[in-house]
């Protein structure tokens, strides 16, 4: 099967301006929580913007028996507590009356019903059959599921140029291996091109607006390279500890979680070259040569190259909290990281030389998202005190923004320097919350259009550089992994990978 499918421009726009074609979202996971406290109020705000199709169905699959209007109910009951926009009884009521619910387990029998019930609605709604297999359940029930549809008929395009398309969230495996593997038996079912890989910070309209702010604006392009940047910081900084997740956190860690999806994703976009067309491709090529440029990391010695650390009970905003290995589902002397610093190198043209610094937390401070570009400094010092050197903040979340610093004369006699900053507000020059990740991120994978989700060899590269710093750390072996106090800015050591080279975090 073709992994690197050529959208064709001209179809991926009309798909856009036509809007969704009838068809069929089928959720498989519709009793779990990402149904009732992001997709079902996704759902119900492009029914608000108009942007659902008039011939459109709902399908929650799951294993337990429910009737639809038990289903009904839980999704309202999402949407009521979790859309941006509060529930207008005639709009939600468009949707209800296309949702049903079928049980589905292990058995081939429960996907035949499902394939009859999707035969049904093509006829009763006119759905075409077009099919959207959202796979909101577990990663291990991926395989299984992928398999028992192509058993059941169910993932093949009827006649008449219909499709089938699935998403998966992530985690896509858990090191190189698994990923391939996974992407395998996905790709004995799938088409590349009908694969949407979830990340969900894809979806957030300013992590959209990274490229948009790099190639549609001339000033400061000319800057992005080793000859004016003298490093750049991604961080993602969490408040929240691991909200009942315990078990499959104490598989994961912050860097499988976290660094090999997220932050690698706004690596890629910061990182890479202008693409030659804004094709879902020819960006998704731009973002994998990134990944394929890290310098690689001698696992001997990614300890110096990383810093992990888990936090110890402490306190939040006014809130005692308790420690990683006291939450529910931890093991006691775990070894899983809830922190996670590195400094990495993409080693090309643009880049060389400049350090990349990506650090990830939970129980840190506060909530917030944002690259640092920091410029280097001045190649010749007139005044007294050193210039700041300029930087330039690209804030993901919340507060939404963008800030640069520079110096400016203090008003006076004497020529004293102070940092002042430009500052952009989405919230003041917008004026309207943006739409959630989930709403953009459903509607894209109903047109058809792939440019935000992943494709799978950049989850595969992702996986290959996490891999070796694995490998490097033992797999959660001897080596110490540095507790700190929750609501503090992580492990002392990872001040010190900055030190090293006289540079400091920016505090958010
Ligand atoms: C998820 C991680 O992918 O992203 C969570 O599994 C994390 O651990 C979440 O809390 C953060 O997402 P956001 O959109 O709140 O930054």
């Amino acid at each position: 099967m073709s992994d690197t499918s050529v959208d064709n421009p001209l179809r991926v726009g009309l798909r856009r301006e036509r809007g969704v074609e009838p068809c069929v979202l089928v959720i498989f996971g519709a009793s779990g929580d990402l149904t009732r406290r992001k997709l079902a109020p996704a759902l119900y705000n492009l029914q608000v913007d108009r942007l659902l199709p008039r011939s459109f169905a709902i399908v929650g699959v799951a294993r337990s028996p429910m009737p639809d209007s038990e289903f009904r109910t839980a999704l309202r009951e999402g949407v009521a507590a979790h859309s941006r926009r509060p529930i207008d009884e005639r709009l939600w009521g468009e949707i209800e009356q296309g949702l049903s619910y079928v049980p589905v387990g292990d058995e081939l029998d429960g996907f035949v019903r499902l394939r009859e019930h999707l035969e049904r609605l093509d006829r009763e709604r006119g759905t075409s059959g077009n099919r959207l297999f959202y796979l909101a359940v577990p990663p291990s029930a991926f395989r299984p599921i992928v398999s028992l549809l192509a058993k059941a008929g169910v993932s093949e395009p009827g006649a008449g140029g219909s499709w089938c398309r699935v998403v998966l969230e992530k985690p896509i495996g858990h090191d190189l291996a698994s990923a391939s593997d996974l992407n395998d038996a996905i790709n004995a079912v799938f088409d590349e091109e009908d694969v949407f890989r979830i990340d969900h910070y894809l979806g957030k309209e300013t992590v959209q607006n990274l490229l948009v702010f790099r190639f549609a604006n001339s000033i400061f392009e000319p800057l992005w390279n080793h000859k004016y940047i003298d490093h750049v910081q991604i961080t993602v900084a969490e408040s929240i500890g691991i909200e009942g997740r315990g078990r499959y956190f104490e598989e994961a860690g912050t860097t499988r979680d976290m660094v090999q999806n997220h932050l690698f994703q706004l690596l890629c976009l910061i990182g890479m070259e202008p693409p030659v067309a804004l094709r879902a491709d020819a960006i998704r090529d731009e973002k994998v040569k990134v990944l394929q440029s890290l310098r690689e990391v001698d696992p001997a010695s990614s300890h110096e190259a990383t810093v992990r650390g888990q936090y110890a009970a402490g306190v939040i905003g006014d809130e005692k909290v308790i420690g990683y290995r006291e939450e529910e589902g931890v093991d006691r002397n775990s070894r899983t990281e809830t922190y996670s610093a590195l400094e990495l190198y993409i080693d090309n043209w643009r880049w060389a030389g400049v350090p990349f610094f990506l650090r990830a937390g939970k129980r840190l401070p506060k909530r917030a998202t944002e690259i640092v570009l920091q410029f280097s400094g001045v190649p010749h010092r007139f005044f007294e005190r050193r210039a700041a050197a300029n930087s330039l903040t690209l804030r993901i979340q919340p507060d939404e923004g963008i800030n640069l610093k520079f110096d400016a004369k203090i008003p006076g006699p004497k020529p004293h320097l102070q940092p002042v900053s430009m500052d952009f507000r989405y919230g003041s020059s917008f004026g309207q919350a943006p739409p959630e990740a989930y709403e953009r991120l459903l509607l894209d994978a109903m047109l058809g259009d792939s440019t935000l989700f992943i494709r799978r060899d950049e989850v595969e590269a992702a996986w290959s550089y996490i891999d070796r710093l694995y490998e490097g750390w033992g797999n959660n072996g001897p080596e110490a992994l540095p507790e700190y106090v929750s609501g503090t800015w992580g492990p002392a050591e990872a001040d010190v990978l900055l030190a090293r080279s006289g540079r400091t975090w920016r505090r958010p």
